[in-house]
């Protein structure tokens, strides 16, 4: 379905998340006819160029980030017709008259904010003193939004001051990504889940989000961040929340935010044992560990981290919520595994056989559902108990082409213009993550914690796994 006619100003737009994602992003929603004739985007930023270089700058992301068979001349040389550019100094006066002498009137206004959070207040402020944003208008702000509880409430105040919460749009990719989505049909659409769904019979749940990229190219930003802030604060946290929160009364935005703000709030303070930080070290090929990528050999950032997580609330108490994510790994896999209970009693005698139930929800890539179930071993050796999987891939079952499905950018950018704030964070969302988050990383800062070494290419550090053997529980194979 076409989005109604927009104005899209992208700060930033030169910058690297425009010319990865946003405007890539936009060229296909543009292919697929949902960004219609009447659609525009502006590009903003200090570098003094021409339409026409931008353009070419535009057109270059595309190629460069959408395969060759996903893209066509006539489709992209049509899309560049609806580029505009100017230059515009966030700090000063410059470009401003020129960027509201651009702007039409009675279409959606949105401001995508692609620059630095220090930018945030003076580009808010600009956009109302030269009267381009009103009312109406939307902005979009990215991760990371702030890096404790302070610097976030800092931001979220600047934003006020100018915009309300229902024209604030902070993007979390992960809420974007079509499994992720999934998720909530899958618990909210059965009926055959809600029931079990609970500390009664569902004896632990892991969340992973396994990477093979390192930190090389990003280090400077990444080793004032780390793990703990890069991932767990925000995406891992999102997903937790569409796994625990209670059913919303309604898909609607506020009544979905409400739901995982709660869960946020329940969350337990994290035990110093029950945490565990890992840093990569080369595995054979000098030059290649964090400490080298990071350029700091002293840093004690971590590129990966397991913790376990509790929710105290009367859903979730007592059944604890295994978090890890982590650079350099073995594979990039992404996937929730929700492991249930024993039944409460046994009639056969040959037990070898037994295993959990483990509904395992793969985020990335394959994504698609298994559920793991118990069936007699087929054949004449009497009852015995045997696992199998009830195999669900999506590209298979839907038979969809799911390089074909909207990246998570493009879905949410059409959240934007359509007004849809469902996939986006509240700003009381951001505040409570870092409210649970900030003691646990000031814990390891005052004990000065250095992370555990592991190898590149491996699961992570030893000590993630006796996280949960001292549980007597393991991980799932990261593949
Ligand atoms: C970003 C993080 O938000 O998400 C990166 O800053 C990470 O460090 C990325 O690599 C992962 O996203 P995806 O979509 O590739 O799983």
């Amino acid at each position: 379905i076409p989005v109604d006619p927009f104005d899209l100003v992208i700060f930033g737009g030169t910058g690297d998340l425009a010319r990865r994602k946003i405007l890539p992003g936009l060229y296909r929603r543009f292919q697929a006819g949902q960004m219609t004739d009447a659609g525009r985007i502006i590009g903003a930023a200090r570098a003094d160029l021409t339409e026409e270089s931008f353009r070419a700058f535009v057109r270059e992301a595309v190629e460069e980030f959408t395969p060759a068979a996903r893209r066509d001349e006539a489709s992209l040389a049509e899309f560049l017709k609806h580029i505009r550019y100017v230059a515009i100094d966030a700090k000063g006066e410059g470009g401003w008259p020129q960027l509201k002498a651009l702007m039409r009137a009675d279409v959606v206004r949105a401001f995508y904010f692609s620059v630095a959070p220090a930018l945030f207040g003076d580009l808010a402020e600009r956009l109302h003193a030269h009267a381009i944003a009103d009312a109406q208008s939307r902005i979009v702000v990215e991760k990371p939004f702030g890096r404790d509880l302070e610097t976030a409430r800092a931001l979220n105040a600047v934003l006020a001051q100018h915009f309300d919460e229902h024209q604030i749009y902070r993007i979390d990719h992960y809420l974007g990504k079509e499994t992720v989505q999934n998720l909530m049909a899958v618990r909210f659409a059965n009926i055959l889940f809600e029931p079990l769904w609970k500390a009664e019979y569902i004896d632990h749940v892991q969340i992973t989000v396994a990477e093979t990229v390192d930190v090389s190219g990003r280090g400077a930003y990444y080793d004032k961040s780390g793990a703990m802030r890069d991932m767990v604060q925000n995406h891992l946290m999102q997903l937790l929340c569409l796994i625990a929160m209670e059913p919303p009364y309604h898909f609607d935005p506020d009544a979905v935010r409400d739901e995982k703000l709660k869960v946020i709030r329940a969350l337990d303070p994290v035990a110093p044992e029950d945490i565990v930080r890992g840093q990569y070290r080369a595995n054979g090929k000098a030059g290649d560990s964090y400490a080298d990528h990071a350029e700091n050999p002293e840093s004690r950032t971590e590129s990966y981290i397991a913790l376990k997580a509790h929710i105290s609330n009367w859903r979730w108490k007592g059944t604890p919520f295994y978090l890890r994510t982590g650079k350099k790994l073995r594979a990039r896999s992404s996937e929730i595994a929700i492991t249930f209970k024993e039944p409460p009693h046994s009639i056969f005698d040959d037990e070898r056989g037994w295993r959990e139930n483990v509904l395992v929800i793969r985020l990335q890539p394959n994504e698609g559902m298994n559920l793991m179930v118990m069936i007699k071993e087929p054949g004449p050796g009497g009852m015995r108990l045997m696992q199998v999987p009830l195999d669900m891939s999506f590209a298979e079952t839907v038979g969809a082409d799911l390089d074909d499905v909207p990246d998570a950018y493009e879905r949410l950018i059409m959240d934007v213009i359509r007004g849809n704030q469902t996939l986006f964070m509240r700003g009381d969302e951001v505040e409570a993550a870092w409210a649970w988050a900030d003691p646990i990383i000031q814990g390891w800062e005052t004990r000065g914690d250095r992370p555990q070494l592991y190898d590149a290419g491996s699961s992570g550090p030893e000590d993630a796994l006796m996280l949960m053997h001292r549980d007597g529980r393991r991980w799932r194979d990261i593949r």
